[in-house]
Parts: structure tokens; C-alpha cells; sequence
């Protein structure tokens, strides 16, 4: 019984290691992997699947460093051929990259049922790629795996709950990625950190987009950095962008860090400052408050209970966040999540279906 797991992006190396983990109780179930080469830096793609062991990808197809249509076309028609040579009995999908969509696209042309991962996550901004991604995939999926009650509505609400699909709740897989590895965090070596410490990390297009703000933002940034220093692992993309517009951050730029490492920077920090998907909810996990870079987010449970607070860009509003949040105790014990056997329950489910 033979399933095609789609990876190409970072936090999809994580997501597969936690499921390829849990397959592997039912060897049954052959895992295809396939990566679309999204990702292609050491730091940004091989050193996930070495340090959490992950199987080599069964196919690699290099594709990236694209615009959204080319990238996304390309893997359609790469996938496409991967889908017809190995022929499987479902195609797994995570989250909401063009890697996300392409999988999909590929999947649901050729009448092969799709089980997305991280099912119905909305931030109801369809300016964001992320968010085509999501709901196109939603619409071409059967399986929808769901973290939590807010996902599971949002499915309802665009009707995708009809007899024929699959909706079950199993929480977040990122949370049994974190429970299970942080026993790893590993400290960084490569540069000095200092005892107290705000993570910083940055790379969504929409805050890419424009030079003067991003300028304004990085100014701030410097500044603050004076104040209580930052820890930046940039994105290869963000470094890109500071360097076309000839912005000087104003404070060191580091390399993205291992999976392990940002454990490590996870526990240590004072606080998080994001646009990531995935480090609003690790904050979560480490009892750390989160700053969101962004005006919306899909994790809308964690601006609810009050420990994640959305900013966008403007420093204003952080330095609000950040005077009501730096000296504050977390002390929030809900877990909206699930409970860190989210791998397991889709293992399983996968495997009732295909028997
Ligand atoms: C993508 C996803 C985003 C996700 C993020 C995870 C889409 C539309 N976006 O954004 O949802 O949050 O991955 O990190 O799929 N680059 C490198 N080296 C790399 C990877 C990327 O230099 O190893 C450069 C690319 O050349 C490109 C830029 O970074 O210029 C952006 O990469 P891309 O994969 O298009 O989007 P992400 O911002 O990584
Ligand atoms: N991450 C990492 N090293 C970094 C930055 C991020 O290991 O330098 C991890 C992070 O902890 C999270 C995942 O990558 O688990 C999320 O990646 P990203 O922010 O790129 O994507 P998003 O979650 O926004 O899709």
C-alpha cells in the first residue's frame, strides 16, 4: 500500500519527520518521498532531514527561485510524472506552500485522493499566497486533518464537511515534533548569545514587499537591539530583499539555524518576534509570548488567550506589545493543540483507510 508524502519547504521536513516516524509502526504502508526542492540551502533543507533523521527523499526535483506560477507549474508537471510511475493510493500534503498546492493539483488531476495536513487553517487574506494555497488545496482534498476546533469550522463554513470527505480533529503535529525533539535543543555554536534575548524571524512576502517599511522596520529593530539584543536567523529569502534594497539591519544577520538550535533559541528567549506560521505556536510550546509581524493570523486561539499579540510591522504597536508582554509571567495552561500524539492518530487513520 503505497502513499506519495509531498515535502519542499522547512517546517514540512518537521511535519514528515514526526509522520514518517509513526508509519513506520504499519509496514504495510510504503512512504514515497518526494521533495520538490523548494528548499535548497544546507541550513534550510538537508540538515532537517540529518538531524531528525528523515528517510532520503525518493525523488528530488529541484525546482525553486521561482515566481509563484512558474514554480508552482513545474512541480505540477514533475509531480505529475512521479504520481503516474509510482501510482499510490493517496498523496499527503502539508500545510501551505506552492509545494502544498502543486501536490494537490498533481493528485486530484489524476483522480488519486489528497489528505492535507494542517486541513481549513484560514487567515481569510487571499493577497497572502499562503492563503490560495490553503484553500485550493482544501477544495481538492478528501482527508482533511485538522489541529484544532478553529480549522474544523472553518472547513464547515466553506462546506468541504459532505459525506464523502474525512474531517478529524488530531491537533498539531509541530506539537509532537516539539515535545519529542526538545529533549535535543542544541546550542548554537557559531556566534555569541547573549543571557537575555528576543527571537526575531521574518520572511513573509507581504513584509517583503515594501523597501521604505521594511527600512523603518530594521531602523526600529537596531534600536531596540540596544535596548535588549535580537537573535535573527534570516531567511535566505529576507537577506535577498535587505540586500536589493541596500537596507543595513542594524544588527547580525545569522544563518537560519537547525531545527535543534531553534529549540535551543525557543527555551532561551525572552520572547518571540514573528511572521512565521509554525513559531507562533512554538512560542506556545516554549511558555514564551509571541509578537506577530503580521495583522492576521491563521493560529487565531493564541491572540484569543491573549499570548500572542499581532503588530504587523508597526512599531507602535510593538513597542506596545513589547512593554505589556517583556516583564510578564506566561502563565497560560490551555492546550488547544491536542496532545502531542497527533503523528500516531494520522498514521492511523491512513492505515484504516488504505486496509
Ligand atoms: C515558503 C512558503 C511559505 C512558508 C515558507 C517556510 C510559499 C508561497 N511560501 O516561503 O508559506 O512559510 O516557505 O519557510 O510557498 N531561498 C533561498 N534558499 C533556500 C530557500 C529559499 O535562497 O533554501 C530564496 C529563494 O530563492 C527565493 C526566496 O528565498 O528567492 C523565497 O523562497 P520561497 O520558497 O519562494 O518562499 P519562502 O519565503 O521560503
Ligand atoms: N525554523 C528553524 N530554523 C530557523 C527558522 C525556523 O528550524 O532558522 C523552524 C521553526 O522552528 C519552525 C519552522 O522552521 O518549526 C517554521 O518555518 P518557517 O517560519 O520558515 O515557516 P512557516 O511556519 O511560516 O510556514
Amino acid at each position: 500500500m503505497k502513499l506519495v508524502t509531498i515535502v519542499g519547504a522547512r517546517p514540512q521536513f518537521i511535519k514528515a519527520a514526526v509522520l514518517s516516524r509513526a508509519l513506520k509502526k504499519y509496514p504495510q504502508l510504503k512512504e514515497v518521498i518526494v521533495h520538490t526542492g523548494q528548499h535548497y540551502d544546507y541550513n534550510m533543507s538537508a540538515s532537517f532531514f540529518r538531524e531528525m533523521d528523515i528517510p532520503e527523499p525518493d525523488y528530488s526535483l529541484g525546482i525553486n527561485s521561482m515566481s509563484h506560477a512558474a514554480m508552482t507549474g513545474k512541480m505540477l508537471i514533475e509531480l505529475e510524472k512521479v504520481l503516474l510511475r509510482e501510482k499510490p493510493r493517496i498523496v499527503i500534503v502539508y500545510g501551505d506552500t506552492n509545494s502544498t498546492l502543486a501536490g494537490a493539483l498533481a493528485a486530484a488531476k489524476l483522480n488519486i485522493p489528497v489528505a492535507h495536513i494542517e486541513a481549513g487553517m484560514r487567515s481569510f487574506d487571499m493577497r497572502m499566497p499562503e492563503e490560495v494555497n490553503r484553500v485550493v488545496t482544501d477544495t481538492l482534498s478528501q482527508f482533511f486533518f485538522v489541529t484544532g476546533e478553529v480549522a474544523f469550522k472553518n472547513l464547515q463554513m466553506e462546506g468541504l464537511d459532505k459525506p464523502e470527505n474525512q474531517i478529524l480533529k488530531v491537533g498539531d503535529i509541530m506539537y509532537d515534533a516539539f515535545l519529542y525533539y526538545k529533549k535535543k535543543a542544541l546550542k548554537p555554536k557559531m556566534y555569541h548569545l547573549p543571557d537575555e534575548f528576543i527571537l526575531l524571524t521574518l520572511h513573509r512576502q507581504e513584509n517583503l514587499e515594501n523597501a521604505d517599511e521594511l527600512a523603518s522596520f530594521f531602523q526600529f529593530v537596531g534600536t531596540l537591539h540596544n535596548e535588549i539584543p535580537i537573535v535573527f536567523p534570516c531567511h535566505p529569502g529576507t537577506r535577498k530583499k535587505l540586500d536589493l534594497y541596500g537596507i543595513t539591519p542594524g544588527i547580525e544577520l545569522i544563518e537560519p539555524v537547525g531545527y535543534f538550535e531553534m529549540l535551543y533559541l525557543l527555551n532561551q528567549c525572552s520572547l518571540v518576534m514573528t511572521d512565521s506560521g509554525g513559531l507562533q505556536k512554538e512560542a506556545f510550546y516554549a511558555e514564551r509570548y509571541c509578537i506577530t509581524l503580521r495583522n492576521n493570523t491563521e493560529w487565531k486561539e493564541l491572540v484569543d488567550l491573549k499570548v500572542n499579540w499581532l503588530t504587523s510591522l508597526n512599531t507602535e504597536r510593538i513597542l506596545e506589545a513589547l512593554s505589556a508582554l517583556l516583564s510578564k509571567t506566561f502563565n497560560c495552561k490551555v492546550k488547544p493543540y491536542g496532545d502531542g500524539n497527533t503523528g500516531e492518530l494520522i498514521a492511523e487513520a491512513l492505515f484504516s483507510y488504505l486496509s
